[in-house]
C-alpha cells in the first residue's frame, strides 16, 4: 500500500472530524529528527487516531526501533490500532489504552530517546514532569502547541520556571510552535 496517500487520507478525515493531528509541517520536522537522533525507542504521549504515530513509525519501523504509545479513549485506541494494521507497522509499536497520568510511572526509567507531548495543555507541565525520568540523557522531548495553546500552558510554564531547564522553542509552523529540551 502506499502509506503515505493512506497519511493523506487520514488527514483529510481529520478535517472532516476535527481531530486534532499535528500539523504537516511539524510531522516532517519530527520525522527528520527521528532519523538524525536514531531514535530506537520513541515514547508518544497523547495518539488519537494515529496520525502522528503512523507518520513516527514509518521512520522507526526502517531499523526495527520502536513506539510506545498512550490514550485514553477507547474510541481513538480501537481506531488507532485499525489504522496501524493498515500501515503495517502494528509490529513496532505498543498502544496503550490508559490515564497517560497513570501510565507514564509504569514505564522503564531512564529508557526513551524521543519523546513527544501533544494533548491535554493545561496538564502539559504535569506530563513533562512524569517523563522527564523516562527520558535518557541527549534525548529530544517536544511539547506541541505551545503557541496555539499558550494560554492554557499555564503548569508547563511554571514547571519549566521551578526546574530551571533550558528548552528551545522552535517557530517550525507559523502558528502552531513546538518546544524543544535535549535533556541533560
Ligand atoms: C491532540 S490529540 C493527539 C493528536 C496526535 N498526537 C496526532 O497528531 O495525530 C489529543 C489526544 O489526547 C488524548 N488524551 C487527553 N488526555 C489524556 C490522558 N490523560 N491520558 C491519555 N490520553 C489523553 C485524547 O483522547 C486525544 O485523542
Amino acid at each position: 500500500m502506499n502509506i503515505e496517500l493512506f497519511l493523506k487520507q487520514l488527514r483529510e478525515y481529520w478535517l472532516e472530524n476535527t481531530v486534532p493531528n499535528v500539523s504537516d509541517v511539524n510531522v516532517r520536522f519530527l520525522r527528520d529528527l527521528i532519523k538524525v537522533s536514531k531514535t530506537k525507542n520513541m515514547l508518544e504521549i497523547w495518539t488519537a487516531n494515529w496520525f502522528s504515530g503512523i507518520n513516527f513509525a514509518i521512520e522507526l519501523k526502517k531499523n526495527n526501533w520502536k513506539l510506545t504509545t498512550i490514550d485514553f479513549s477507547p474510541k481513538s485506541h480501537n481506531e488507532a490500532l485499525e489504522n496501524f494494521k493498515i500501515a503495517e507497522v502494528e509490529n513496532i509499536i505498543t498502544a496503550i489504552l490508559w490515564n497517560a497520568l497513570d501510565e507514564i510511572p509504569k514505564l522503564q526509567d531512564d529508557f526513551f530517546d524521543f519523546i513527544f507531548i501533544d494533548g491535554m495543555k493545561k496538564r502539559s507541565g504535569e506530563f513533562l514532569e512524569l517523563c522527564l525520568p523516562k527520558a535518557k540523557t541527549w534525548s529530544i522531548i517536544i511539547i506541541d502547541d505551545v503557541l496555539k495553546f499558550k494560554d492554557k500552558m499555564t503548569t508547563l510554564r511554571d514547571y519549566l520556571e521551578r526546574i530551571k531547564i533550558k528548552y528551545n522553542i522552535i517557530p517550525i509552523d507559523i502558528d502552531d510552535w513546538i518546544l524543544m529540551i535535549i535533556k541533560d
